[in-house]
C-alpha cells in the first residue's frame, strides 16, 4: 500500500516484484480514522483478488514512521500524529503488516528492482505533493534511530524562506513539490506578467484550475515561463541533493514521483545545479542522476518486498 496526500495505492505484488492486481482511493481529508478505513478497505478488495494466500502487508506512508514499532510520529501533509498504525491495521485486516516512509519503499523498490538495482549506495528523491527521500548505502536501508532517517525533503536551502510543514523555512520541499510548482505556476498567472499568458489561456484564467501536468505539457509545447517554472524547481533540486550528496556520498541518484514525469525538463537543470554546487567539483568522481523505472509502482513494490524481508528476519529466516 502506498499511502499519500491524495491518494491510497494498493498492488497485490508477487515475490519478483510483478504487480498482479491494483486498487485505489482518494485520501480521505483530515481524519486518521477515516484513512485507516480506507487503507484497510483496499487491502481487502486486494486479498479478495488474489490467486492463493497473501503473507504480508508492507504499508508505505508520507509520514514520519518508526518502521520497527509501526508507528507514525508525524506527516507535513497528513493529519496524523502518533498512531501505531502497524497494529491498527494489522487487527482489521488479520495479516502481519509492515510500515515504512513512502519514500524509503520507493528506494527500495528502485534498488532491489528499478533503477538501482545494481548500486549498493543510492538516493531517491520523489517530487509529489511533498518531497520525500531514501537513501540505501551499503546496500541497507537508511533508517536512523527513531526511523526518521532519510527526510531529504526537509534539508533547508533558506533558513528565511517559505514555512514548509515540517514547521521549518525553506525546505527543499517548498521549492521542489509538485505543490510548489502549481503554487508558483498559479501566482504567475494571477500576475498581471503577459510571460504567463499560455498558462493563463490554459487554466481559462482561474489560477486555482491549474495543475502540474499543465506546466509540463506547456513546457513540453515550449511555453518559455513553464519552462522557467521547471528550470527554477531543477535548480532548486540540483542544490538540495549536492547538499546530500556531501553525507551520503552516493553513485546514483535517482528522482521519482510525479513531477519526474516533466523528464529533461528537470533532469537538465538538476544536473547544471547539482554541478555547480557539489563540493570538491571538478576533482572527484560525481553521481549519475537519472528518472525512476518503477514509477507511481515503486512505492508499492517496494513496500511489499520490505514486507516480506522484514517478516523473514523477525522470524528468523533471510
Ligand atoms: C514527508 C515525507 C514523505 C514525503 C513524500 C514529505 O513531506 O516529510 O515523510 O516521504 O513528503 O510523500
Ligand atoms: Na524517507
Ligand atoms: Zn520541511
Amino acid at each position: 500500500m502506498d499511502i499519500g496526500g491524495t491518494k491510497i495505492a494498493g498492488a497485490l505484488v508477487a515475490p519478483d516484484g510483478a504487480v498482479l492486481a491494483r486498487a485505489r482511493v482518494a485520501t480521505p481529508a483530515d481524519s486518521t480514522e477515516d484513512i485507516i478505513t480506507a487503507t484497510s478497505g483496499v487491502i481487502a478488495e486486494l486479498v479478495a483478488a488474489a490467486d492463493g494466500p497473501v503473507s504480508a502487508v508492507g504499508l508505505a506512508c508520507a509520514a514520519f514512521v518508526d518502521g520497527a514499532r509501526g508507528h507514525v510520529w508525524f506527516a507535513p501533509n497528513i493529519a496524523w500524529r502518533d498512531v501505531d498504525l502497524g497494529e491498527r491495521v494489522e487487527r482489521l485486516v488479520g495479516l502481519p503488516v509492515v510500515v515504512e516512509n513512502d519514500a524509503n519503499a520507493a528506494a527500495w523498490g528502485e534498488h532491489v528492482f528499478g533503477a538501482g538495482r545494481d548500486v549498493d549506495d543510492m538516493v531517491l528523491l520523489t517530487l509529489g505533493t511533498g518531497v520525500g527521500g531514501g537513501c540505501v548505502s551499503h546496500g541497507r536501508l537508511l533508517t536512523g534511530a527513531f526511523g526518521i532517517g532519510g527526510e531529504l525533503g526537509h534539508v533547508v536551502l533558506d533558513p528565511d524562506g517559505p514555512r514548509c510543514g515540517c514547521g521549518n523555512r525553506g525546505c527543499l520541499e517548498v521549492y521542489a513539490s509538485g505543490s510548489a510548482l502549481t503554487r508558483s505556476a498559479r501566482e504567475l498567472v494571477e500576475s498581471a506578467s503577459p510571460i504567463g499568458e499560455a498558462l493563463r489561456r490554459r487554466c481559462g484564467g482561474d489560477a486555482s484550475r491549474l495543475k502540474g501536468t499543465d506546466v509540463t505539457e506547456l513546457a513540453e509545447g515550449g511555453d518559455l515561463a513553464s519552462v522557467e517554472l521547471l528550470e527554477e524547481v531543477g535548480t532548486r533540486l540540483g542544490h538540495g541533493i549536492a547538499t546530500v550528496c556531501a553525507v551520503l556520498d552516493p553513485r546514483l541518484v535517482v528522482i521519482g514521483g510525479g513531477l519526474s514525469a516533466a523528464g529533461d525538463l528537470v533532469l537538465a537543470p538538476v544536473r547544471t545545479a547539482f554541478a555547480r554546487h557539489q563540493i570538491g567539483r571538478g576533482h572527484r568522481p560525481s553521481p549519475s542522476i537519472v528518472l525512476a523505472e518503477l514509477g507511481d509502482d515503486a512505492g508499492v513494490v517496494g513496500a511489499a518486498h520490505r514486507a516480506r524481508t522484514v517478516l523473514a528476519e523477525r522470524t528468523g529466516g533471510a
